[in-house]
């Protein structure tokens, strides 16, 4: 198997992300959007951490206002951050100023920040993760952490971080669920060049579903 880093298949991918962050307890946590990662953040809401020593910040965004149904803050502040009471939330979407500055400020903020202790991704059925696109530039940035992205795809311009951000990181955890990902998935576990697989980090954990794992993945 090709895959760079740790695979676990479980029967609920939810509740496996619960248990490392309450195992883990991680002082920053990076967010992602999408259904698996709502599932995941509703989970979190009982879970028993010292949310008020948590960071929060955003992997990617879209660019649109945090009260918009498509933002990934907007989704993560529904399923558990309004929920609990954290030390910050690092906030991508800026109403105030236009994509390329906020990429600027969220490139300092980081820089300027610890890493990031567990930065959470979900895997796309291109293999997409964060904002990072098949063919698009942001895979290519060495020198920043985040930049806005985007292509013809996917709905919105985006805020990303680049693969030196997420390498930064200590800890990596993708979780993919269902079997619209098994393609995905395979491709990552089969050294296809999809932009999930250039992934590197200290750890880097997949925590996979039976119906996203093909037999013999795990
Ligand atoms: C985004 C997400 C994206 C997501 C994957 C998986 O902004 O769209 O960050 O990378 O994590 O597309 O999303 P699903 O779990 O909804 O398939």
């Amino acid at each position: 198997m090709a895959l760079y880093g740790k695979l676990e298949v479980v029967d609920d991918v939810a509740a496996a992300f619960h248990d490392l962050v309450v195992v883990r307890e991680p002082a920053s946590i990076a967010l992602s959007g999408g259904d698996t990662a709502r599932v995941c953040y509703e989970r979190l809401v009982a879970a028993p951490v010292g949310w008020e020593r948590v960071e929060f910040f955003m992997s990617d965004e879209r660019w649109v206002p945090v009260s918009d149904p498509a933002s990934n803050e907007g989704m993560a502040r529904i399923a558990l951050l309004d929920h609990i009471h954290p030390a910050a939330i690092h906030s991508m979407y800026r109403s105030d100023e236009t994509i390329e500055d906020a990429a600027a400020d969220y490139d300092a903020l980081v820089r300027a920040h610890p890493p990031i202790e567990l930065l959470h991704l979900g895997l796309g059925p291109d293999g997409h993760t964060a904002s990072l696109f098949p063919g698009t530039a942001a895979l290519d940035v060495r020198d920043r952490y985040v930049v806005p992205n985007g292509d013809d795809l996917h709905p919105y311009p985006r805020l990303t971080f680049t693969y030196p951000a997420i390498s930064r990181s200590p800890l990596v955890v993708f979780t993919v669920a269902g079997v619209d990902k098994r393609d995905a998935l395979a491709a990552v576990a089969t050294g296809k060049d999809v932009p999930a697989a250039r992934v590197r980090a200290n750890e880097v954990l997949w925590l996979v579903d039976h119906e996203a794992a093909s037999p013999g993945i795990g």
